[in-house]
């Protein structure tokens, strides 16, 4: 329960311990044996990913999705890439139960992030959840206080934190760089084309209710007849998702906390609708286009806004120093701009040199989940601390369930600190 957390435990910043490490009396030539739930999009690359990241130190032993069409192409990868036959499942507690696994991937759709997790740790496996940590805020200091209790490992899939880029960013601005920094502006704009519309990805046609398990898909969630769409396009619907603020917002908030030392916004106001997608057949509930205000203590102010109907200016964190600017934008490049002040910038700002980094070229890097995948199996070994534990995946998760709240009830929402609770102003 969420009072069940210390106080000033929860508001500490991100490098937080998730405690020593774990797999004990390993033999030097043993592997972790890893369990992967959910081989869908971000989970079938993901098999790619570990490979890269931890070639000598894991095997997957088993995966589990309730698809079964994602499975066959799961298992044909698995012998490509890894030139192995894990063991496969439909129902992720039999994975569970598997002995041969002692850590788990979980990628499968938001409302189900919960259940998984929880049951993981109660197995004794070690977890990497992808965000959102969880589907409401209640759920995630859950998941939170289930890893305290448990002592494993666990990794929230904000893989920003990884990013040697934003790391530079992150040094920079402690080293003074920008000055003191009260205003970032954050967005994520997309476009398609309109016989294309955003997050109506391909039904694969063979899909039906059987081999996708509808009841298990389900879960928690509300029953309904069977309905490809929310199957495949889970996105797009509430019962299984916060839409912009969870599955986007999350990673740009989680960024803008690590790189300025920040965790939870004091308030939230969001706004915005469906604007560009509304053709009358399309029955989405979440907006696709949103905006969100938030301040945080300590004189902050984030300005976060999101549109799937022009893409022109791309993905991006503009760190808004009094001194400087600092922008990282596409997860490709890092620019520093002093501010000029007219003409009358004191020598000490004057002297700083604008600076541009590209992701790939000076850092061999195009994106953190590798390194935060190998982040993850380093510490399960033992060997370092996972760099996006519960704690901080969910002092994320609660800015995008709080712009949520605030956009279904059209009201600022505040952060109680001393009660871990949210209220409306
Ligand atoms: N970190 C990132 O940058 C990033 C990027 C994309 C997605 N994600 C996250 O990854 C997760 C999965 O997203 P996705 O885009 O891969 O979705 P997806 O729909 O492509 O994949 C989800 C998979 O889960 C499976 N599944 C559904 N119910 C299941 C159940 N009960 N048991 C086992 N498997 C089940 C589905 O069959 C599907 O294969 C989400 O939490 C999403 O937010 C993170």
């Amino acid at each position: 329960m969420a009072d069940a957390i210390n106080r000033r435990d929860f508001l500490k910043a991100a490098a937080i311990a998730a405690g020593p490490a774990v797999i004990a009396a390993r033999g030097a030539n043993e592997k972790i044996n890893i369990g992967w739930i959910g081989v869908g999009t971000r989970g079938y690359a993901g098999l790619d990913w570990l490979h890269t990241a931890s070639p000598d130190d894991v095997r997957i032993t088993a995966i589990c999705d309730t698809y079964q069409g994602y499975i066959a192409r799961a298992k044909d990868r698995m012998q490509t890439i890894w030139g192995s036959a894990p063991a496969a499942y439909r129902d992720y507690r039999d994975l569970l139960a598997d002995k041969n696994v002692d850590a788990v991937f979980i990628m499968t759709p938001e409302h189900l992030h919960h259940e998984m997790t929880i049951a993981a740790l109660k197995a004794g496996k070690h977890v990497y959840i992808e965000k959102p940590l969880a589907h409401t805020i209640e759920e995630g200091f859950d998941i939170v206080h289930a890893a305290e209790k448990s002592g494993k490992v666990v990794q929230v899939g904000t893989q920003n934190r990884s990013s040697t880029l934003y790391q530079k960013a992150k040094e920079l601005v402690e080293k003074g760089q920008i000055g003191e920094v009260h205003f970032v502006r954050a967005f994520w704009y997309r476009n398609s084309l309109p016989n294309d519309p955003a997050w109506r990805y391909a039904i694969p046609p063979e899909a039906t209710p059987q081999n996708t398990d509808w009841g298990r898909f389900l879960g928690p969630a509300p029953k309904r007849p069977w309905s490809a769409e929310r199957y495949f396009q889970w996105r797009l619907y509430w019962d299984y998702s916060g839409g912009i603020s969870t599955d986007l917002l999350v990673h740009q908030t989680d960024i803008v906390n690590y790189m300025l030392n920040k965790t939870v916004p004091k308030s939230c106001v969001a706004s915005g609708g469906i604007y560009r997608w509304t053709d009358q057949n399309d029955d989405r509930d979440v907006p696709d286009t949103f905006s969100a205000i938030y301040e945080y203590p300590g004189n902050f102010h984030i300005n976060y806004s999101c549109y799937f109907g022009n893409d022109h200016y791309g993905y991006g964190e503009q760190l808004c120093g009094n001194e400087g600017t600092i922008e990282v934008m596409n997860r490709q490049d890092l620019y520093f701009t002093p501010e000029v002040f007219r003409g009358k910038a004191p020598d000490n700002i004057k002297s700083r040199q604008p600076i541009h980094l590209n992701g790939k070229n000076d850092f061999n890097e195009s994106d953190g989940a590798i390194n935060h995948f190998r982040n993850f199996i380093q510490s399960v070994l033992g060997h370092e601390k996972p760099i996006a534990p519960p704690l901080v995946g969910q002092q994320a998760a609660i800015s995008g369930h709080m712009a949520t709240l605030s956009f279904k009830n059209q009201k600022k929402v505040v952060w109680d600190e001393a009660a871990n609770k949210y209220h409306f102003a």
